[in-house]
């Protein structure tokens, strides 16, 4: 099957290549996102492969479906960025990568909890620069303290049996309780108790209309004073200029995002010879409690071969029984 493979970085070729082993589909590599003024480039193609920063909404799919593409095949888990609907009514399959590795994202959750828990970032500054004083960098015992999870599905499960592991007291919020985090330990409460009493809050829910802006200014007047909060759901589920103010009040104590509401103009390419022209980015970025990664929790070799075997996958299915092997339906948005 011929597939344009929209923003396409060397790992993403090296991965897919890799899967497609004997050159099955004819993967078409392009750098640029797929948007309006790009969805042309699919002429032809059977199919498109897109990431987190893809655009897929009416508007495109209409142009990707007039082109002969017949299913949006998704190098992620999440598909907030897709019109399902449209994409239905067009006759376009989506698929998706349900998953491919939660520990990724659920280590490197944790590695910004210790990061800005004991400030290594600053730590690390410190002494390439000869100063070895600690005023500033004192941290707590993770052990005994409270770690709310909001969304407990493959990913906030696996984060939450690591905080487990660490002795941390855990409470979970999510519409459907998580067996294996009862077991755990953890006590499902309702969203405002898990910001009142929890030290560090945890997002792992997807994004979808019911948790756009979940964590907004009157839910941050609600947190733990000095809380920690860490981010590496998808950005809009935070307030970006809410967080901006309560770490300007202290209200909240540290910030660990890996995902940004307007990540789409930033993230994935490097922009260090660029002025940076979102301001309420680069205000995060002079708090020295703010550690902000630029969507890397995915980013791990075990990850990236999953993500790849499971697209292949996807596209072997459709191209044989005319169905991915996971489909994202409409209904799943509800
Ligand atoms: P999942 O589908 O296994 O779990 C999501 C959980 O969130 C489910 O248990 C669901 O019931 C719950 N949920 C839904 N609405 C909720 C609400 N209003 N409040 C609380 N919980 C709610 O998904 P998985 O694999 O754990 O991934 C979670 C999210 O992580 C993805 O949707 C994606 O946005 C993000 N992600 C981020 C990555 C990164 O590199 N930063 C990589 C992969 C996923």
């Amino acid at each position: 099957m011929r597939v344009a493979v929209f923003s396409t970085r060397s790992y993403d070729r090296r991965f897919l290549a890799r899967a497609n082993a004997g050159g099955r589909h004819e993967l078409m590599f392009l750098d640029a996102a797929l948007d309006a003024s790009t969805a042309v480039a699919a002429q032809g193609a059977e199919a498109v492969c897109a990431f987190v920063n893809d655009r897929l909404d009416a508007e495109v799919l209409q142009q990707l479906q007039r082109g002969g593409v017949r299913l949006a095949a998704l190098r992620s888990a999440g598909f907030n960025h897709v019109d399902l609907a449209a994409a239905a009514a067009l006759g376009i399959a989506v698929a998706r990568v349900p998953e491919y590795s939660p520990y990724a994202v659920a280590e490197h959750t944790v590695a910004l909890v210790l990061a800005l828990n004991r400030k290594t970032h600053r730590a690390y500054n410190r002494v390439r620069e000869g100063n070895f004083a600690l005023e500033g960098l004192l941290g707590f015992d993770l052990h005994g303290r409270t770690v709310g999870v909001v969304g407990t599905g493959k990913i906030g499960e696996c984060f939450a049996r690591i905080m487990a592991g660490f002795g941390c007291r855990l409470l979970a919020h999510d519409p459907k309780p998580n067996p294996d985090c009862l077991a755990l330990g953890a006590r499902y409460v309702a969203l405002d108790e898990l910001l009142a009493e929890s030290d560090v809050i945890s997002l792992h829910c997807p994004l979808t209309p019911a948790t756009r802006h979940l964590i907004d200014a009157r839910a941050l007047a609600t947190i733990k004073p000095g809380a920690m909060l860490v981010n590496t759901s998808r950005g809009a589920v935070v307030d970006t200029p809410a967080v901006v103010a309560a770490l300007k009040s202290g209200r909240l104590g540290a910030l660990g995002l890996d995902v940004y509401e307007e990540e789409a103009d930033l993230f994935f390419r490097d922009l260090s010879a660029e002025v940076l022209h979102d301001d309420v980015f680069a205000r995060l970025l002079t708090f020295p409690n703010v550690i902000v990664t630029g969507h890397q929790a995915f980013f791990t070799e075990d990850a990236l071969t999953a993500i790849a075997e499971t697209t292949i996958a996807n596209l072997d299915a459709f191209e044989r029984d005319g169905r991915p092997l996971h489909a994202v339906s409409v209904e799943r948005l509800a």
